[in-house]
């Protein structure tokens, strides 16, 4: 590759700073975004994409980069719970109706919380209701891990972090030592089916 190519390409680039858990940005209510096809906003999804794959995440919201607006970033890697892949996807005014219960358990972790995950709660099965860069509405359901990353991102929108959703703070852990969690649990569900 040509070193002008690849100078304009780091150009074009730009990795956003990412506010910790405690910054005032990851509070509050993100404001509706009124048009989706604005230069800015294409610009803001763009740079969100690749930082979300450069620390690597599988979502990123905007008020995350300080950019109080309704936008998300989201991915599902294949395999990943059982799920399907789901590309990289902008969403815009992201809206969740849930479809079941909120008892799906899982290992979050976040990028404004560096260095713990925690077991959460969340629907297993929800509808989506969004516009993409393109102004279009996406209508659609997820499950799964892909449900979980939705409700985590959507969650940033409003100022939640996923810590706020655990209703046992027992389960949180540094990720080294999120193992000893799951080997706990697995003992106990053991037991259970054992008794
Ligand atoms: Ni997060």
């Amino acid at each position: 590759m040509q070193v002008s190519r690849v100078v304009a390409d780091s150009v074009r680039m730009a990795l956003l700073k990412i506010a910790h858990m405690g910054h005032p940005a990851l509070r509050g209510r993100a404001a509706e975004i009124e048009d989706p096809s604005a230069p800015e906003i294409r610009r803001l999804a763009q740079d969100m994409l690749e930082t979300m794959r450069d620390a690597p995440g599988v979502g990123l919201a905007a008020p995350q980069v300080y950019a109080p607006f309704r936008l998300i970033v989201v991915r599902a890697p294949a395999g990943r719970s059982g799920g399907r892949e789901e590309p990289e996807t902008v969403l815009i005014n992201p809206e969740l109706t849930p479809l079941d219960a909120a008892d799906a358990w899982g290992w979050e972790g976040c990028l404004s919380v560096p260095g713990l995950r925690g077991l959460v709660p969340r629907y297993g099965r929800v509808g989506l209701r969004a516009l993409g860069l393109d102004g279009r509405l996406v209508e659609r359901e997820a499950t799964g891990f892909f449900a979980r990353v939705l409700q985590h991102e959507t969650d940033h929108l409003d100022g939640a972090l996923y810590v706020e959703r655990m209703p046992d703070l027992k389960l949180l852990a540094f990720e080294g030592e999120a193992r000893h969690i799951e080997e706990a649990l697995r003992a106990a569900a053991s037991a259970e089916t054992s008794e």
